[in-house]
Order: structure tokens, then C-alpha cells, then sequence
């Protein structure tokens, strides 16, 4: 195997002028003026259905921008026998070549061809500003396709013991899983997409990928440049479609080798069971690995420095409206600091200002579709609704051109209410404030008043609280922060995942993720 070292993709700035900027701003004018078709791919082969969709822009719903097709159960069925009939042959392909491959797509999805349409399809499909697509569809992207490379290379080393190699030589390989692996995934990324459907492909899987509705075209540019990259036929299989109608496909099918997912608790939890239900039908045990979600916290020591605290979770709360997985969305505030932190979150929420999302100075858009906007503003009414709970900023939303929802940031007197244990996957931010003498108490809340444990961050200059906190919530976030917000992880560098409901803990972006899509098999040769 060539060797090969990969650091992550650097993030551009696009200053008013450069030549970034200029390719951003064309591609955006192309996307936004055109209403892209967006078939389904089987094989290599298009396929459209009577079951039309449009994906809208967000901030601008009246405005269509890819016209796409539900796949039938028959589709989705013959998207199966196409992954199944060409895993075995791309599994042959030497891994080598395989990776040559994804390194070849990195470096177009960092071209100047490519970066702008992901970015410009990201951020008007998505409605991310532009600095929110830049590190999700340009940066992130890109470091899963190097970094699991660099991961599959270094895995492929493995030797085991031989004590004499002349007699009795054992040696270790990969294969991809045999079947198929269905990738169902998410729109709050556009890279997790492209890292669902393509690292099981990558170690020899072939894959038939149900891209969400509401990132169809971003998720279909990737399609198209690993193909462009030289990924065969057949080994990702580009499939929109109904969710409740694609779980029953491919749970139904004998040759379910695995599920990739990012989205709720209940779609994971519905996928589990069915699993369960047909498990005497597979021909092999299905590996369900998924990412679903969480609750996560800031918790504030008296010791924090409160202007890295404001920042951070302000940052965390509502950058991209707070729609990212890892977004904080319960604080802890000692009593001791709640009036300096209170005035900080205040005066710099006033300054945040949300609109569309390619105007440069807005700092957040709006929140993806009208489910999501039901969901969000129906947590704030209940805020203005409860005694328990103060509305102390924002609260306003409006769904009249696109689905804007203010940063809102509120304070429970209850830490139990549902507006501190439930998730609102938007830009509400619910606080707690506690008394000092009760930290012990709040730190068992931390852990025990949700069902996730995903991102935390703890603001303390205490070094020893620090140590101490560190230890008492290990069991409370797969993605700790020690002063630093709960989002922003970065592959290669905080492989990301939570466990609890939110997940299956595998870490994307770490060196073991991509050995969950491989099988390995133990040879011992007598000589
Ligand atoms: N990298 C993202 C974050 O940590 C999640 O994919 O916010």
C-alpha cells in the first residue's frame, strides 16, 4: 500500500473579491435560477416516478430548486438487487484502488469546479450561511474522504503474531460486508450524507443511499462527483423515497448487511425492531449503526470566564439555528455569574442577525421546512404558556416567505420541564440557574434528566472542578468540551458520536468507523 499522510482540508475566507468568492456567488446564481431534475439512480441507470417532490429553499419557499422522485417498493427493490449483484466485483477492486479513488473525489470536491456547487447547493437548499456550508459541504466532506482513506490504509496494516512464520504463517484481511448496506441520512449535514453512503463503499460495501428530502440536490452533487471519481455502477445507489416505505424495503430483504443512519430516536428505534422482527431471514446479522440526536448541555462553573462562556454557547446555540446535532440546548448557570452571563447572552443575541442565507452578514437563516418550524415554535409557545418558564429573549417567528425563527433564549425555573429535557433541534436555548451550594445536585441532572448523551461543554477556570467534572459526566456526552462550546467537532480530530439514545457511539471521523463496514477474516497457512 502507498503511503500517504491527510490533514484536514483548509477553510476558506472568501473575502469580497477573491476568486472563491466569485465562483461561490456564479454557482449561487446557477442553482438559484435553475429547478435541477434529480432522478433516481439504479445501477447507473436514471429512473423517474409519478411521485414527484421539490426541495424548496427554506429562507425563500416559494422557490423550487430541484425537482425530485420517490422511488416505488419495486424501485426500491431493484436497487437492492443492483447493490447486491455489484458488491462483489467492486470488493475485488484492491483497496488501493479504492482509495485512490476517494483521494481523487477529495480533491475534486476541493476544486473549484465542485466546492461552489456543494457549498451553493448546500446553502440554498439548506439555507446555511455561507461560513456554515464551507466547513459542512466543502471542509467536513472533504476530511471523510481523506481521512477514512488514510483510516482504511492504516487498518490494512494489520499483522498477526506468526511465531514461525516457516511453519504456520497467519495473516489478516478485509472484505466489505456482503449484501447491502442502506444509508439513510440527515439534512443538517451535507458531509454526513457523503460519509453514510460512502465509507461503507470505500471498504468493498455497496450501499443503496436514501438522501433526505430536504438535502436532495447537495447529497446528489456528491453522487456525482464520486462517479465522476470513477465509483462504478451499482455500488451506491442514489434512492429518494418515503421513509416508512424505504425502512420496510430494505428490512424486508434477506441481503441487509447493514444500516448507516443519522435522524430520530423513533425512526432508529422502528429500523431496530424490524430488524428484530425479520432477523431469522438475514444471511448475515445486520450492523445498525446510527446517530440520533441529544439534549446537549453548557454547564457553568463559578469559576468560568464569562466571556468565553457567552460566546460559546451563543455560538453553539444558534449558529446554524441550532439545527446541528451537536448544538447546546440546556445551559446550567451558577446564581454567583447568572447577571453577568445574562447580560452577555442578551447583548450579543441583539446582535445576531438572522435573514437569507446568502446575504453575508447574517449569522443564521431559517430553520429547514414547515415541520420543523411546527416543532420549534410550538416549544416556544409553550414557554410563553408555562410559569415555570421565562421567555427572556426572542421568541418571535414568522413563516410568511421562509421559516424564520428568532434566536429565543429562555429560563426554566424547572430543570425537569420539557423545554430543558426535550429536543427542539432549532434555535432555543433553555436555562437553568442554580444555586451555588447545590452543584452536586445539578451535576446528577446533568446525567439523569434526558435520555442522550452526545455533546457537553463545561466553562470552569477551576482546573480541579475541571478534572473532577470530567470524570463525574463521562458517562454524559461522547463529544466533551473542557471550556470550549459543544459543537464544531472536527474529523480526525474529535471523531464525533454519542451513545444512550443518542446512538450507537461508532465516531465518524475516527479510525474505527470505517472497520464497522468491513468483515475481516483470519487466514492460517501451514507450510
Ligand atoms: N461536526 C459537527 C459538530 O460537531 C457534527 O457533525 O457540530
Amino acid at each position: 500500500m502507498d503511503e500517504f499522510t491527510v490533514k484536514n482540508e483548509t477553510i476558506l475566507g472568501y473575502m469580497p473579491g477573491s476568486r472563491e468568492r466569485k465562483d461561490l456567488e456564479a454557482a449561487l446564481k446557477k442553482v438559484e435560477s435553475t429547478c435541477e431534475d434529480v432522478p433516481i439512480v439504479i445501477g447507473g441507470k436514471e429512473f423517474r416516478t409519478e411521485d414527484v417532490r421539490y426541495q424548496v429553499m427554506p429562507h425563500n419557499h416559494k422557490k423550487k430548486i430541484a425537482k425530485f422522485y420517490y422511488a416505488t417498493p419495486d424501485l426500491i427493490g431493484k436497487a437492492i438487487d443492483a447493490a447486491v449483484a455489484a458488491q462483489k466485483e467492486w470488493d475485488a477492486v484492491p483497496l488501493k484502488e479504492r482509495i485512490a479513488m476517494w483521494l481523487r473525489a477529495a480533491d475534486m470536491m476541493s476544486s473549484s469546479q465542485w466546492r461552489p456547487v456543494l457549498n451553493a447547493t448546500t446553502m440554498l437548499g439548506q439555507s446555511k450561511t455561507m461560513i456554515q456550508a464551507e466547513i459542512d459541504s466543502a471542509a467536513e466532506l472533504i476530511d471523510f474522504m481523506r481521512f477514512n482513506a488514510f483510516f482504511a490504509k492504516e487498518a490494512s496494516k494489520y499483522q498477526p503474531v506468526s511465531e514461525n512464520p516457516a511453519v504456520t504463517l497467519n495473516s489478516h484481511r478485509y472484505r466489505g460486508l456482503d449484501g447491502f448496506v442502506a444509508s439513510i441520512s440527515p439534512f443538517n449535514f451535507t458531509a454526513i450524507g457523503g460519509n453514510l453512503a460512502y465509507a461503507p463503499a470505500l471498504m468493498g460495501c455497496a450501499t443503496v443511499w436514501k438522501p433526505s428530502d430536504t438535502a436532495v440536490l447537495s447529497n446528489y452533487t456528491i453522487y456525482k462527483i464520486m462517479t465522476a471519481a470513477g465509483v462504478p455502477p451499482g455500488v451506491v445507489n442514489f434512492v429518494p423515497a418515503d421513509g416508512p416505505v424505504f425502512g420496510k424495503a430494505i428490512t424486508d430483504s434477506p441481503h441487509l448487511s447493514g444500516i448507516n443512519f443519522t435522524g430520530s430516536v423513533p425512526t432508529f428505534n422502528w429500523l431496530w425492531s424490524a430488524v428484530g422482527k425479520n432477523i431469522g431471514r438475514y444471511v448475515n446479522f445486520p450492523r445498525l449503526i446510527g446517530e440520533c440526536g441529544g439534549k446537549n448541555y453548557h454547564f457553568v462553573h463559578p469559576s468560568a470566564d464569562v466571556k468565553t462562556t457567552v460566546v460559546s454557547t451563543i455560538r453553539s446555540s444558534f449558529e446554524y439555528c441550532g439545527q446541528k446535532c451537536s448544538a447546546c440546548s440546556r445551559m446550567y448557570v451558577p446564581k454567583s455569574l447568572w447577571q453577568q452571563i445574562k447580560c452577555g447572552l442578551l447583548d450579543t443575541r441583539d446582535e445576531l442577525k438572522v435573514g437569507d442565507a446568502t446575504e453575508h452578514d447574517s449569522f443564521m437563516s431559517a430553520v429547514i421546512d414547515d415541520k420543523a418550524f411546527k416543532r420549534i415554535t410550538g416549544y416556544i409557545e409553550h414557554a410563553k404558556s408555562s410559569p415555570n418558564v421565562e421567555l427572556i429573549a426572542g421568541g418571535g417567528y414568522t413563516d410568511e416567505c421562509g421559516y424564520f425563527v428568532e434566536p429565543t433564549i429562555v429560563e426554566s425555573k424547572d430543570p425537569r420541564d420539557k423545554i430543558m429535557t426535550e429536543e427542539i433541534f432549532g434555535p432555543v436555548l433553555a436555562i437553568y440557574v442554580y444555586d451555588d451550594a447545590d452543584i452536586e445536585k445539578v451535576l446528577d441532572l446533568v446525567g439523569s434528566s434526558t435520555p442522550y448523551a452526545l455533546t457537553g461543554a463545561v466553562f470552569a477556570q477551576d482546573r480541579e472542578f475541571l478534572k473532577y467534572a470530567a470524570e463525574r459526566l463521562k458517562m454524559t456526552a461522547g463529544n466533551f468540551y473542557l471550556n470550549d462550546k459543544s459543537t464544531g467537532s472536527v474529523v480526525g480530530q474529535q471523531p464525533f458520536g454519542g451513545s444512550r439514545m443518542s446512538g450507537t457511539n461508532d465516531k465518524a471521523g475516527g479510525p474505527h468507523y470505517v472497520l464497522r463496514w468491513a468483515t475481516p477474516q483470519s487466514v492460517k497457512e501451514t507450510f
